[in-house]
Order: structure tokens, then sequence, then C-alpha cells
């Protein structure tokens, strides 16, 4: 199939704005489509000129056209938008707003970071509940999502042992102070039941639709990041959360075998199919350095730097392998927080630090749109605007 300006203006709905929560063809920001001989010129209107999402809009919008079939060559002239597009835009984000405010009670300004890996057992959960811990510590609040229905492991490896309430048919999440920030926890261990059997049944009514209600009937509040844990493979979670959350950003979670990384890479692969933006790569069970300052590289090397080339993909983080690191979880106290000078440690604290100063930055930072944002919640009035924010 040959492309046209319509087929381009088709694969860019799946570059999404990521404060505004929506794609940037609906919003107008896509101007001009020119095709010739395989290259395609494309004319954006950020919403402010010097928007920090600059350069994370043009590389998204560049992938998605590329991933054309006869598509050689991409060409992105960024501008910014007259008032009047800006007004237009902002009508679009109001619908969109209170659209939203129904079903999904994720707020639009929460970066939402999807935790996901080509097979089990790499370390996705281990990951989520330390990475979300370290991003408390920075001072944010932390949504935790637990979306490894079956196979949920966060309510231990974050010591949770309370039960989920529920507030007027919302479901509110199990909060741990860390630091100076806050973790809000919901997973599928932590739904009760009367007995251990009704949990049981109950938990089985959920399970094809519980990411689905996770995201509709808990009441959040103010997030500033929702980090999630996947269960392992390309399932219908991640195809779910691609429609639910399309402002999702996923990092993949590999080893440093080399064996394994087209395993990995398909979920890269899958993610860019359904849109979703991948963030970056991280290896986990990288070479330590043992007592004797000897370098030991348990699970092979080089995983992850492999995986990250052939998905043209950064390399976030390379996280040591440590024995403390599966204690701690069984203790139910993240190593971040209970150990945070061991060599694990610190390599989670950087990539909190990654994250939240380039890679997934709070919005308030970027403050790109947001402010756009802001005028968009309080035109929606008391009324709308209180199914985000209380409770
Ligand atoms: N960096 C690390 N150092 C030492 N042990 C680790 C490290 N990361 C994970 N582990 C251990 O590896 C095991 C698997 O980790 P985890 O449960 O987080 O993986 P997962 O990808 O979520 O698995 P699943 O696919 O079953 O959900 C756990 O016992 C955990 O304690
Ligand atoms: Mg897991």
């Amino acid at each position: 199939v040959e492309s046209t300006p319509d087929t381009v203006r088709s694969a860019l709905r799946g570059v999404i704005d990521p404060e505004l929560g929506d794609n940037i063809v609906d919003l107008g920001m896509v101007r001009d489509v020119q095709i010739t001989n395989g290259l395609v010129s494309i004319e954006i209107a950020l919403t402010i000129a010097g928007c920090p999402l600059r350069a994370q809009l043009r590389s998204d919008v560049e992938r998605h056209v590329l991933a054309l079939p006869d598509v050689t060559e991409v060409k992105v002239k960024v501008g910014s938008m007259s008032a009047d597009e800006r007004s237009t835009l902002m009508n679009r984000a109001r619908w969109k707003a209170r659209e939203k405010a129904g079903p999904n009670q994720v707020p639009a300004d929460t970066r939402v970071i999807a935790v996901a890996s080509g097979k089990g057992g790499v370390g996705k959960s281990t990951v989520t509940a330390n990475l979300s811990s370290a991003l408390a510590l920075l001072g944010f609040t932390v949504g935790v999502l637990d979306a490894d229905i079956a196979g949920f492991s966060l309510p231990r490896l974050l010591g949770v042992t309370e039960r989920l309430q529920a507030e007027k048919a919302h479901i509110v999440p199990a909060e741990i102070p860390m630091g100076t920030g806050l973790l809000k926890v919901v997973s599928m261990g932590l739904i009760e039941g009367s007995n251990e059997e009704e949990a049981i049944m109950l938990r089985g009514l959920m399970l094809n639709r519980a990411l689905q209600h996770f995201l509709e009937d808990v009441r959040w509040g103010d997030i500033d990041y929702l980090v999630i844990d996947l269960p392992p493979g390309t399932s219908d979670v991640q195809m779910g959360l691609a429609r639910m959350l399309p402002q999702s950003n996923l990092l993949v979670v590999t080893t440093p075998a080399l064996a394994a990384q087209h395993v990995a890479a398909r979920a890269v692969d899958m993610a860019r199919r359904s849109h979703l933006r991948v963030a970056g790569i991280v290896e986990n069970m990288s070479a330590f350095t043992n007592e004797s300052g000897e370098i030991v590289a348990l699970f092979g090397e080089g995983g992850g730097k492999r995986l990250a080339e052939s998905t043209e993909t950064p390399l976030l983080a390379m996280l040591p392998f440590h024995p403390e690191v599966g204690r701690m979880g069984d203790a139910g106290t993240p190593i971040v927080s209970a150990a945070p000078d061991n060599s694990a440690s610190l390599a989670y604290s950087a990539l909190a630090e990654l994250i939240s100063r380039e890679v997934v930055p709070p919005v308030e930072m970027s403050g790109c749109s947001s402010r756009l944002l802001d005028a968009v919640k309080a035109a929606l009035g008391p009324h709308d605007s209180d199914a985000n924010t209380s409770g």
C-alpha cells in the first residue's frame, strides 16, 4: 500500500501529547503533510514555542511515520500555534477531559510508566517496587498499579497488609508514606472477600476486565506518577493499556543474557505497533562487584545493550544483581528505602532521577501545555473536576 497524507495522518494519531492525553492530529497540531518519493515532510505546531516536550514529540512523529512501509525519510518542521489554533485545541482538550473524567480516574497530568518484559522472572515487580519507592523518595506521590492480576506480587514486595477500602463505589488505594513522598498501591492481592474462597472468586470475576476496573474504579487522587507492573510477555493487558492509557511510557526489563533478547524485542515491537511510547530498556541482574573487588557477571553480559541497539531505544539503567534485593523484597521493605547505600539501591535511585529529570518528567516541570491544562480544569468547574481530585 502506498502512503498518502491520510495514512500518514492516521499513523500520527498514535502520537500522544502526554500532557493533554490526546493525539496530535485530533488536537490540531498537525498542520501540513506532504509526500514526495518516500520523503514525508510534516509541519507540526506546538502549544508553546519553547515546549520542552518538543524533542520527544518530534522523535515520536518520526518513529510513527518511519514505520509506514514505503517511507524512507521524515522531515519534521516544528512551529507554534496561533491564538486561534490554541483556542480550538483548548475546546478539544476540555471535551476530552470531560470524557476522561468519567471512566478513567487517572488524572490527565499524571505521567504513566508501565514496566514490561518479554519473559517472566526478569525482575519487573522488583523494578516496579523500587522505582516507585525511589520516585516517592524524590518527593513524588506515586500510584502503583499491580496489573499482573494472576501473579500479583506488589503487596508482598511493598509490605502492604491492609485490604483496600471501598468508598462511594470507588476503591481507595493503600497508602505508604515514603520519605517526603507517598505510594498509593492497588493490587488484586488487596481485594477483600469475606473469606479466602470468596476472594478467589471475586478475583476470578475481575480477571478479564481487571485493568479496566482498576483504571475506572480506583480513586487515585492527585498522583504525579502511575507505575504499572505488567504481566510478563505481550498480553491483552498490554493491548488494553495502549487503548485505555495511550499516554503510557513503557520500560522494558531484560536480563544481561544475550540469548533471550529476541523475546524482549517482541515486547518492544508489540508496544510500537499499538503506538505505545517505549521510553527505554532497563537491564536487571547485571554484573556486580563482590567483596574482593571482582566483577561478577552471574547472568551474562551485554543483553541490555544489544536490545537497546536492535530496537533503537535508550538503555536507561543496568541494575546490579545483589542478594539483598531479594531479601528486602521478601521482607516487604524495598531496598532503595531500607538500604539506600547498597549498589542496587544507588542504581534504582539514579534511574528514578533520570526518569524524573529527562525521560518522563512530571508535568509541572515540563510546563509545556500544563498551564492550558489548568485552564481546562478551571473551566470544568468544581463539580466535574471533583471527580479527579477528591477522596
Ligand atoms: N537486581 C536483583 N538482584 C537480586 N535479585 C533480584 C534482582 N531483581 C530481581 N531479583 C529477584 O529475582 C526474582 C524475580 O523477580 P521479580 O519477581 O521481580 O520478577 P518478575 O519479572 O516480576 O517475575 P514474574 O514474571 O513472575 O512477575 C525475585 O526473587 C527477586 O527477588
Ligand atoms: Mg512480577
